[in-house]
């Protein structure tokens, strides 16, 4: 068991490879979509101090995104160009194959030593799946079919020699070479995994080692945690847990309040409630009605990982004292959102994250209970908290 008493927390932004920002909205924004734009980003992010970004997977524009690179192509193109950060590759179990997946994260994680990671997300809008063919399931078994994916991806990247029998796939002998890199206290790529309904959770807390929430107030981040920390630790488990935020710092609160109301007032109201019909399909059609925007309001919804519920919206200082809250109720890492995102994550980098360093130190010895690292009953997956 590693004991870090300080535990920092950790850094993530959502790599902008759609079109059209994080939000839906017409208010002008000085961040692009391309690779040069991104190369540079995540050069500037890893020297700000964020240890992973996040890509997107979509296959067709709703709303925004009216165009879209290939998650895990584009994660290629910025690891070549980059050295510290590691890239979270978000796929869609069902249109990707897991023996492919493990097959080419094997091979990005040795190309880019170690710094590959992969976001398996169970799919909300059908609209994708129905385009290309590929059956809809209900909402519970998106995620049983998630789960095998999970078991096949670490199945494949520990033994020799793999077999598996699933509901929906089967392999016989797949004998993956290379592997992906072994490093000290991570085994294999990191799994992360979204989505917040009962089935995600439990799903979560069986196999993946990362949760990721949507954003929350601070009541709702630690509700969620809470609650998956006790399933997984039924399970033997231990893992840790992501929130996401659209942060707005500057100098004043006064302007900060004042960009969250342009963005809002800007807002595509097509767009935004053709986005609330489509997300549907999500928590709300579970028996709980429970999960990822099942109680978000339009407004919520224009920053559609309804990351203005976190409340990173303020000065430098206000913003590190919430992320120290959030780091109190057991958040490890904060995905960041910025309307500009280079300016925006450079200007986070050096105004917040220091003072988020400062509370940290000062505070260290009032951290919660460090958990024991576990040994997940499936792939071996070492959960160090460092
Ligand atoms: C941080 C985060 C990133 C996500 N990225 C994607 C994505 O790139 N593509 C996608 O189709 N869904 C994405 N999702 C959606 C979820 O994986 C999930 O399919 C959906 O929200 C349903 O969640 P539910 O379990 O609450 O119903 C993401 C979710 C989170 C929290």
């Amino acid at each position: 068991m590693s004991t870090n008493p300080t535990r920092p927390m950790k850094f993530a932004y959502w790599v902008p490879n759609v079109s059209g920002g994080l939000v839906v909205s017409r208010i002008p924004q000085r961040t692009e979509w391309n690779l040069d734009y991104n190369v540079l980003l995540a050069q500037t992010a890893e020297k700000a101090g964020f240890e992973y970004a996040l890509t997107q997977i979509r296959f067709a524009g709703s709303y925004s995104a009216e165009y879209q690179h290939d998650s895990l192509i584009f994660s290629a193109g910025i690891l070549a160009k980059t050295e510290k950060i590691k890239i979270i590759t978000a796929i869609l179990p069902g249109i990707d194959h897991p023996a492919v997946v493990a097959k080419r994260g094997a091979t990005a994680d040795q190309i880019f030593g170690g710094r590959w990671a992969i976001n398996v997300v169970s799919g909300w809008n059908r609209r994708e799946f129905d385009m290309l063919g590929v059956q809809w399931l209900e909402h519970d078994e998106r995620y049983s079919r998630s789960r095998e994916f999970v078991e096949i991806l670490r199945g494949s990247w520990s033994q020799d020699h793999f077999s598996y029998v699933g509901k929906y796939w089967t392999l016989k002998d797949y004998p993956l070479r290379p592997k992906p890199l072994a490093l000290p206290g991570r085994p294999m790529p990191e799994i992360f995994q979204g989505g917040n309904s009962l089935a995600a959770q439990k799903m979560a807390a069986a196999v993946s080692d990362w949760y990721f929430m949507n954003g929350n107030t601070l009541e709702g981040h630690k509700e969620q945690i809470d609650h998956v920390a006790k399933l997984a630790a039924a399970n033997g488990r231990a893992l840790r847990f992501g929130a996401n935020a659209f942060v707005i710092a500057r100098e004043t609160e006064q302007e900060a309040w004042d960009e969250l109301e342009r963005i809002v007032q800007s807002a595509d109201a097509t767009a935004v409630s053709d986005f609330q019909e489509a997300v549907k399909e999500a928590g709300l059609a579970t028996a709980e009605k429970k999960g990822m925007w099942s109680s978000a309001t339009t407004r919520d919804l224009v920053q559609y990982n309804e990351g203005f519920k976190t409340n990173l919206i303020g000065t430098p200082e206000q913003i590190a004292e919430r992320i120290y809250s959030l780091r109190r109720v057991g958040v490890d890492l904060v995905l960041c959102g910025f309307l500009h995102f280079q300016e925006e994550l450079r200007f986070f980098g050096e105004r917040v994250v220091p003072l988020v360093r400062e509370l940290e130190s000062a505070g260290g010895a009032r951290e919660p209970a460090i958990p024991a690292a576990l040994i997940s009953p499936l792939g071996g997956t070492h959960i160090s908290h460092s």
